[in-house]
């Protein structure tokens, strides 16, 4: 039981609250979603044993130093839906042009590591389909050193990532020919195989922390979908820049249907994959 406020959230304290969050996080929250915010500022209200939300902004501000009350408030208000191939159509633009590319590119160049890094991985549906497909795709997969490095801000999704056990509705659109190879049936749900667990590597991070962002490089391929969608454009900038130096040249960067980077910046390139437009990293 929450103890709700005994009115509505007035739109200037909505408003202080809200510019906080898209401080520290990068997500913004229009009027329309004054109700959303207000019913989890009561449950952490309730959980804090405070009455006021003036008291909570305070408790936040002042009182937070290590970052605890901010991290319980973004595991409330962070959307995680997410489903195993999502977005088939992009994949198949993965599978069958970008990654055969990239590969051939360090196979000449004698190169054995590839790494993705799945930015906003929810509760690991996302990043366990990257490690099936690139399982599927390398038949000498044992050959290379992949790394699927799987991020979120959320503590929650990620503790759901790491027992990688998924309910029906998770792993319907899997193909049946990867069910038998990649997951392991069990009482509750499914399991992800533990070879396949093993690519992934998860981390706590928020796309909005300046310096954990600088520490992200090296990445061939990354995935960012559907986590943009809730950043404004000024946010949605900054991410994107980060971005652009975590590729190595020649890299890729795959976004929700929705979601277009053309408008806020220049830097990649728009190119042709398939049926599927991506963008692509230039070469130096
Ligand atoms: C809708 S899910 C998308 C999951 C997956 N990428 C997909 O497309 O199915 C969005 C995820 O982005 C995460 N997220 C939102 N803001 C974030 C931030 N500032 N830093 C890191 N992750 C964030 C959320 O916690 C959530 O799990």
């Amino acid at each position: 039981m929450t103890t709700p406020l005994e009115t509505e959230m007035p739109l200037e304290q909505f408003v202080r609250v809200r510019d906080f969050i898209y401080s520290k996080l990068g997500l913004f929250f229009e009027d329309a979603k004054v109700y959303f915010i207000q019913k989890r500022v009561e449950r952490r209200l309730e959980a804090l044993g405070l009455e006021r939300v003036e008291d909570y902004m305070f408790h936040l501000r002042f009182c937070d130093p290590e970052g605890q009350e901010m991290q319980a408030l973004a595991n409330l208000i962070t959307t995680n839906e997410t489903y195993m191939f999502r977005e088939y159509e992009q994949l198949e633009a993965f599978s069958n042009h970008c990654l055969p590319e990239v590969l051939e590119a360090k196979q000449k160049r004698k190169l054995t590591q590839l790494r993705v890094w799945s930015a906003g991985c929810s509760s690991g549906e996302e990043p366990y389909t990257l490690a099936i497909i690139l399982r599927e795709v390398l038949d000498n997969s044992r050959d290379w050193d992949l790394q699927i490095v799987a991020t979120d801000i959320d503590e929650e999704v990620l503790r759901m990532a790491e027992k990688a056990l998924y309910g029906d509705r998770s792993v319907k659109p899997v193909p049946p020919e990867y069910v038998e190879r990649h997951l392991v049936a069990e009482r509750k749900g499914h399991r992800i195989h533990p070879d396949t667990k093993a690519l992934v590597k998860l981390q706590h991070l928020n796309l909005h922390d300046r310096a954990a962002m600088r520490s992200m490089r090296n990445f061939d391929f990354i995935f960012c979908r559907n986590v943009l969608i809730y950043f404004d454009d000024a946010s949605r900038k900054s991410v994107v820049d980060h971005f652009y130096n975590a590729l190595n040249p020649g890299g890729y960067i795959f976004l929700g249907h929705s979601e277009s980077i053309g408008r806020i910046s220049s830097a990649f390139d728009l190119v042709r994959a398939g049926d599927f437009l991506v963008y692509k990293k230039g070469k130096p």
